[in-house]
């Protein structure tokens, strides 16, 4: 992905986590999940005086994408940090959300994890869940 196409997505991650509701860990997501046909889908993370029903910003990006129809995706980008502050650390998508994604992105999605529109990591979801398990494994 070329420079320009990687900060376009950051910016619209960053879009998404304005709306992060995070009463409880303040630290906020957003995510920006691109679909082959160049659609973009933000999420947030959406927290839950239960804790469990948490949902992190990337399946909020990744659901909303898929209950209107679309499965095929190419990118996605990751911003997080604690309310007012810009991380020292990239935020990678959690474990549940790497098998999530890994259903419709397979091991050639890119997954861009940023700090900032300048300060980002790009890796592909095959290095950060190898061997996943798919859909061909339920294959014939
Ligand atoms: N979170 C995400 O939204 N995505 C991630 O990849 C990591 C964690 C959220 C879940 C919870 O609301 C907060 O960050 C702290 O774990």
């Amino acid at each position: 992905m070329e420079k320009a196409e990687i900060q376009a997505l950051i910016r619209k991650a960053f879009e998404g986590q304005q709306f992060a509701y995070t009463p409880y860990s303040h630290f906020r997501v957003g995510a920006a999940l691109r679909a082959k046909d160049g659609r973009v889908y933000t999420g947030c993370n959406i927290e839950n005086a239960g804790y469990t029903p948490t949902n992190c910003a990337e399946r909020t990006a990744l659901f909303k994408a898929v209950s209107e129809g679309v499965r095929e995706f190419d990118a996605i980008a990751i911003v997080g940090s604690r309310q007012g502050e810009i991380n020292t650390l990239v935020t990678g998508p959690c474990g549940v959300c790497r098998q999530a994604l890994y259903e419709f992105g397979g091991d050639a999605l890119t997954v861009i994890m940023a700090k900032t529109e300048d300060d980002y990591i790009v890796t592909t979801l095959g290095a950060l869940l190898p061997y996943g398990f798919g859909p061909a494994n339920l294959e014939k």
